[in-house]
C-alpha cells in the first residue's frame, strides 16, 4: 500500500530508557516492519481512541485531556487518509510512527496514551480489525462471482454439457449444473469466513505485553467500542493467539484452490478442442507474436495464485508451531501473507466475476457433443434394471452395446432396430426412449440431480444466498 518517503529523521523509539545508544544500522533494517504494517494505521487509531477512553475512566486523563487526545487521534487518522501524515524508515513500525504524530500534535500529553498497553496487544487488536474489515470486502467481492456464475446459469439454463469424470465424457448433465457446482464451494467459503470472524471478535487490547494491567483500565468496554463480542479470557492467550490468522490463510487457501478449479475448467472450455465457450475481449489477452491468440490470463493468474496462498498458511503455521507464548518477534511474520492474501484476492476476484458475466456460450456445439462418447451408456444400463435385469448383467449388455457401435463408428441411436437383438436379446427398439440427451437430463430427479426441475430449484437458492451473502458484507 504505502512505502514509507524516508523523511524526517527524528526516531520515536519506544523502548529507549535502558539502551546506551541507538540499534545498529543492521538490526533496524532487520526489524522495521512499517513499510507493511502501517496498512494498521486506521485501526491502531481506533483502538487507541478506545483506549484513551478507557484511561480517562480510570482517571488517568482528564476530560479536557480526554478531548484533546481524541481531537489529536482524529486529526492523525484524517491525515493517515489524506498521505499528508507518512511513517518514516526511522519508525521501526505502525505504533511507533502513530505515537510521534500523537507527540507532534499534542507534545507531553501524548505521551500519556501509552499507559497500560504494549504493543504485543495491540498489534494483536488491530490485526483482528484489520482481518475482520478484509473478510467483509473479500465476502462482497465472492458474492459478486456468485451472482455472476448464477447469471451465467440463468442465461443457459436449458443446455447441456457433457458431464465428466477422468476428464472423459461420462454422463449429460446441465451445463447450468456444472456452473452451479462450483458456486456452492464459493458458498462454504462465505460460511467458512462468517464462521471464522465470530471466533475473531474477542479483544486483545487489555492483556498489556502479557499479563494485563495494574491499571484499573476496562477491556470489556474496549471491546464493545471496537464492535468486538468480548475481551479475550486470557492475557497470555491474547497476545500469543495467532490462530485467527491461521485460520483466516486456511479460509482464504481453500478459496483459492477453489477459484483455481474454476480457472482451470474455463481454461479447457476456450480451447478449440473444447470451444465450449468464448471469452470476452476485455478480460483475455493476446499473444505479441501471434496474432490469433486469445489466451485465458485471468483463469490461469487464479490457477497459479492458489500456490501462493497455500504457501501463505504453511508459513504461518510452520512460524507458528515452536513459539513460546507470550508474544516472540517471529510473530511480526505473521502480517505479509495475510496482506498478501487479501490483496490478491482483492485484485483476482472481480477479475473472475468479470470474465464470467461476460463469457458467451457455444450452445450449438454442447448440445452436439453431449450425447458423444456414448454417454448414455448409463441409461441404456439402467432402461434393462428397471426391466429386470441384475445391474451387473445391464452393464455388460451397455458395455457390449458400446463396444457394437465403436467398431461400426456409430453412436447408440444410430443402430438399426434390426440389429438390437444381435447385440443382445434384452435389448430392443425401445431403448430409444432413454438414448436422448433430454430424457436422461429429465431423470436424474432427484435432489441433487442434474433434472432442469431440480436445477432450477438449486439455481434460485443460490441467487438468495448471494444476496444474503452481499448484505453480511455490508452490514455494520
Ligand atoms: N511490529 C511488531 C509485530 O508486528 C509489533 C509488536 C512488537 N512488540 C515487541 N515487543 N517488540 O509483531
Amino acid at each position: 500500500m504505502t512505502e514509507p518517503a524516508p523523511t524526517q529523521p527524528a526516531p520515536t523509539r519506544l523502548w529507549g530508557g535502558r539502551f546506551s545508544g541507538g540499534p545498529s544500522q543492521a538490526l533496524a533494517a532487520l526489524s522495521v516492519s512499517v513499510q507493511f504494517d502501517w496498512r494498521l494505521a486506521p485501526y491502531d487509531l481506533l483502538a487507541s481512541k478506545a483506549h484513551a477512553r478507557v484511561l480517562h475512566g480510570a482517571g488517568l486523563l482528564t476530560d479536557e485531556e480526554l478531548e484533546r487526545m481524541l481531537g489529536a487521534l482524529d486529526s492523525l487518522a484524517d491525515d493517515v487518509r489524506a498521505g499528508t501524515f507518512r511513517p518514516t524508515l526511522e519508525d521501526e513500525d505502525v505504533h511507533t510512527a502513530l505515537e510521534r504524530g500523537l507527540l507532534e500534535r499534542l507534545g507531553a500529553l501524548g505521551g500519556k496514551l501509552r499507559a497500560g498497553r504494549s504493543r504485543n496487544d495491540q498489534v494483536a487488536t488491530d490485526l483482528r480489525l484489520y482481518l475482520r474489515d478484509a473478510a467483509r470486502q473479500l465476502v462482497s467481492r465472492i458474492a459478486e462471482l456468485e451472482t455472476a456464475l448464477t447469471g451465467l446459469a440463468t442465461t443457459y439454463s436449458t443446455v447441456p454439457a457433457p458431464g465428466m469424470t477422468h476428464l472423459q465424457h461420462a454422463q449429460p448433465v446441465l451445463f447450468a449444473h456444472q456452473l452451479l457446482a462450483h458456486v456452492h464451494p464459493l458458498a462454504r467459503d462465505v460460511d467458512r469466513l462468517q464462521d471464522w470472524d465470530e471466533r475473531a471478535a474477542w479483544s486483545p487490547l487489555g492483556a498489556g505485553a502479557l499479563a494485563g494491567s495494574s491499571l484499573p483500565l476496562d477491556p470489556e468496554a474496549v471491546a464493545k467500542e471496537l464492535g468486538f463480542a468480548g475481551a479475550v479470557r486470557n492475557s497470555i492467550d491474547a497476545v500469543s493467539d495467532r490462530d485467527f490468522v491461521a485460520e483466516f490463510l486456511f479460509c482464504t487457501a481453500l478459496l483459492g484452490v477453489h477459484l483455481s478449479r474454476l480457472g482451470e475448467e474455463v481454461c479447457l472450455w476456450a480451447t478449440s478442442e473444447f470451444g465450449w465457450v468464448r471469452l470476452d475481449d476485455a478480460f483475455s489477452t493476446g499473444s505479441s507474436i501471434m496474432p490469433q491468440k486469445k489466451n485465458p490470463d485471468i483463469a490461469e493468474l487464479a490457477r497459479g495464485k492458489a500456490g501462493r496462498f497455500i504457501g501463505h498458511l504453511t508459513g504461518v503455521l510452520t512460524m507458528l508451531k515452536g513459539l513460546p507464548l507470550a508474544y516472540d518477534r517471529d510473530m511480526q511474520e505473521d502480517k505479509e501473507p495475510v496482506f498478501d492474501a487479501v490483496e490478491q484476492l482483492l485484485l483476482l476476484l472481480p477479475a473472475l466475476s468479470g470474465m464470467v458475466s461476460t463469457l458467451t456460450v457455444d450452445t450449438e456445439r454442447l448440445e452436439r457433443t453431449t450425447p458423444t462418447g456414448h454417454a448414455l451408456a448409463t441409461d441404456v444400463a439402467e432402461w434393462l434394471v428397471r426391466r429386470g435385469t441384475a445391474f451387473r448383467d445391464a452393464h455388460e449388455i451397455s458395455g457390449a452395446f458400446v463396444a457394437w457401435c465403436d467398431a461400426r463408428g456409430l453412436e447408440l441411436w444410430e443402430v438399426d432396430d434390426a440389429d438390437f437383438a444381435a447385440i443382445d436379446p434384452r435389448l430392443s427398439p425401445e431403448v430409444r426412449e432413454v438414448l436422448t440427451v433430454s430424457g436422461a437430463l429429465e431423470s436424474r430427479s432427484a435432489v441433487g440431480g442434474t433434472s432442469p426441475g431440480r436445477v432450477a430449484e438449486q439455481l434460485s437458492a443460490l441467487v438468495a444466498l448471494a444476496h444474503e451473502h452481499a448484505a453480511w458484507a455490508t452490514r455494520p
